[in-house]
């Protein structure tokens, strides 16, 4: 998804002549759109989804920034909503057979990728769906109806490493692999994949706090320190609450087991298999810890942010 070459259209290239341009982090450059980065293949794909994309009530869409934990929430949100049809550890359940973003695909990565339009028939009710795209640019009808988004945000600190050593994954040429110093520095202006990180974070905090029917806010290091607590707040909030007798026989716990980093990224297909556009899976699943920038940030990267830090969210009740 990332390297592929779409057709762009004459229409996007003219666009994107327009656009301002920064140094990218998985091809040469990245774009901004409607005030975000992302790169040219990309472009086409998030208009299509934005123009055409006809949104039901009952969808349940993760939003992420990449690199935010998306393949571990997509585990999860699968597990959760169709834990009756799908008992957990069944041994065909699709969680074990399937990559998390064949089952809950991106809109505008996967859905969109060959033109406008996609096959929905296949889906069955609720659509478990994915984007990166940030509030303000994602269609109307999304804005509007009364589709559940479930926002899921990480520490920018591993979020900028994870997203480093993905970058650098996808690169085929070894001249072309990127410092860490350079795409700190990009990430700090803001131009990072579907950056600035703090808009994207920001726009979604205050949504959760004016429409919580509406919209959920998880943080990766919160569903780290208390995992049975923060599932269960995405099942109410995706009105399937665990009974008791599902507490009681171990349900809540059989799903994080089920959707554990350990568990996942172990299992054949993710360890061996690959996306339809090459990229091998086991690249979604490196260390899945909490606070892995301290093995590269130095002093100087550290209080850099974290004055950016300060800077952008003071006031939100928002902190990393
Ligand atoms: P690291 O690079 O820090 O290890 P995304 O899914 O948004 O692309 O994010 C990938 C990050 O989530 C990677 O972080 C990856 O290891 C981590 N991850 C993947 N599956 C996970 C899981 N089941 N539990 C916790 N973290 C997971």
């Amino acid at each position: 998804k990332y390297l592929q070459k779409d057709n762009l259209s004459e229409e996007c290239k003219k666009l994107l002549s327009f656009l301002p341009k920064e140094k990218g982090w998985v091809g040469p450059y990245i774009y901004n759109y409607q005030g975000f980065w992302l790169p040219p293949n990309f472009l086409q794909r998030v208009i299509s989804f934005q123009q055409q994309f006809q949104a039901q009530d009952s969808d349940i869409i993760l939003v992420t920034i990449p690199k935010s934990g998306t393949t571990w929430l997509k585990s999860l949100l699968f597990a959760l909503v169709n834990r009756v049809k799908h008992p957990i550890f069944e041994s065909n359940h699709p969680l074990l057979v399937k990559n998390p973003h064949v089952l809950v695909p991106f809109l505008e990565h996967t859905l969109y990728i060959d033109g406008p339009v996609p096959n929905f028939l296949t889906f069955t009710s609720p659509r478990l769906l994915a984007t990166h795209v940030p509030f303000t640019s994602l269609p109307k009808a999304v804005q509007d109806s009364k589709t559940k988004l479930v926002y899921l945000c990480r520490n920018p600190r591993d979020t900028f490493i994870s997203m480093w050593h993905f970058a650098n994954n996808l690169i085929v040429h070894q001249e072309d692999t990127k410092s860490i110093e350079e795409m700190f520095d990009l990430f700090c202006e803001g131009a990072s994949l579907y950056g600035p990180f703090w808009n994207h974070v920001l726009d979604y905090w205050k949504q959760s706090i004016e429409n919580p029917q509406k919209v959920i806010f998880l943080m990766y290091e919160e569903i780290k320190k208390k995992p049975k607590i923060e599932l269960k707040r995405l099942a109410e909030f995706l009105e399937c609450p665990f009974s008791i007798e599902e507490e009681n026989s171990g349900v809540v716990d059989d799903i994080l087991k089920m959707c554990s980093f350990e568990n996942l990224r172990n299992l054949e297909v993710n360890s061996n298999g690959k996306l339809p556009t090459g990229e091998e899976y086991k690249i979604f699943f490196r260390r899945g810890e909490v606070g892995d920038w301290k093995n590269y940030f130095t002093i100087e990267m550290s209080d850099k942010l974290n004055h950016i830090i300060e800077e952008k969210l003071q006031g939100s009740g928002l902190n990393f």
